[in-house]
């Protein structure tokens, strides 16, 4: 498979992982490179630019193929600005292929030198968008290519609840780089229909949690088995809509706690003990599923099963290729 994707990372097939806190560490990172797709390193499982440093040497260990680096550029009492400027000039001094920016833009948030840095390393920048006028300003501000969400995505989608299937073809009209669509991928079927919409290729993520990799706790793997498209809801407009964001998560009692803080009116103070990261990493650890916020996106219905990395890649080569075979055969009669 060759798109405008695969050329940009230098990469197999065109799919790519997208950053993962707490889950998106070497191991996984480098499966997925191995498999042929395009892995990713999330520097927020990191709170040092030394225990970041070595994440990246573990996963060049590991892999001999190119990996992407997510930054997540949201204000973080954990990860001061000063730390994600680390993680990028890290990155570019150990030449990772790319690094997935998600949140404010590089230029804005982190500083205007960090493209022209990423330039000058050989480094690819990718903007994760939600909006087509943010996706126009990546390509202005000198971005390689942008991933569009559409807000079936697990995380943070953006606030104007667009879904994937009308964003990205307006994105792919409006700019000239790369697209990557994302949000409700899971398969070849979303594959082949991304190339449709013009996308060069997916990026998923609650897909690639449910796989033998991922390292979470076998309770979180029949969940993610068990529960349906109906099963996560967007929640936290009170804090997030300020940023243009929302989270789409996993429904359970936890999240109806954060719906019920909201609809009193309560502030960060209350919101923090229910939504915090520590939570979340002990969840995917012990297996209580009912005990944090976790980020999961709507593909959750799409998924039945937990392959390795390696088979849900092959799996969705072959399957990509066979439903655009199908859709020929349809039209053709
Ligand atoms: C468990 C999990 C953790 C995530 N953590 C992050 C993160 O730290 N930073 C980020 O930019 N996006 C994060 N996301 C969002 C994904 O990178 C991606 O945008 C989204 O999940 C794609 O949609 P999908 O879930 O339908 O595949 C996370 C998603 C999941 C499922």
């Amino acid at each position: 498979m060759k798109t405008k994707m695969t050329e940009l990372f230098d990469i197999k097939y065109p799919i790519q992982c997208g950053g993962m806190l707490w889950i998106g560490k070497p191991e996984l990172a480098a499966a997925i490179s191995n498999a042929g797709a395009m892995g990713n390193l999330t520097s927020g499982n990191y709170n040092s630019p030394d225990e970041f440093r070595a994440a990246v040497d573990k996963t060049f260990e590991l892999t001999d193929k190119p990996f992407i680096v997510n930054i997540t550029t949201m204000p973080s009492i954990r990860l001061p600005i000063e730390l994600l400027q680390d993680f990028f000039r890290i990155s570019c001094e150990k030449k990772v292929k790319a690094i997935e920016i998600a949140g404010a833009p590089v230029d804005k948030f982190l500083g205007p030198e960090f493209i022209p840095m990423a330039k000058e390393a050989g480094v690819k920048v990718l903007h994760k968008v939600g909006t087509v006028k943010h996706a126009v300003h990546a390509q202005k501000v000198g971005y390689d290519a942008v991933t569009v969400a559409g807000f079936e995505e697990g995380g943070f989608p953006h606030k104007d609840n667009v879904s994937t299937m009308v964003l990205v073809p307006r994105v792919a009209e409006e700019v000239d780089i790369p697209v990557i669509a994302a949000g409700g991928m899971a398969d070849g079927k979303s594959l082949a229909s991304a190339l449709c919409l013009g996308a060069d290729g997916i990026m998923m993520a609650t897909r690639f949690l449910a796989t033998k990799e991922s390292g979470v706790h076998e309770n979180i793997y029949s969940v993610l088995v068990e529960k349906n498209e109906n099963d996560t809801s967007l929640n936290l407009q009170s804090l997030l809509s300020g940023f243009g964001l929302q989270v789409r998560a996993l429904k359970n009692s936890i999240m109806k706690q954060v719906e019920d803080v909201e609809k009193q009116g309560g502030d960060l103070t209350s919101l923090l003990p229910l939504i915090s990261g520590e939570r979340a990493k002990k969840v995917w650890k012990e297996g209580n599923a009912d005990e944090a916020m976790l980020t999961i996106g709507q593909s959750v219905g799409r998924i039945k099963d937990i392959p390795s990395v390696d088979e849900l890649i092959s799996r969705i080569v072959k399957e990509a290729e066979e439903s655009l075979k199908k859709a020929f055969e349809k039209i053709a009669g």
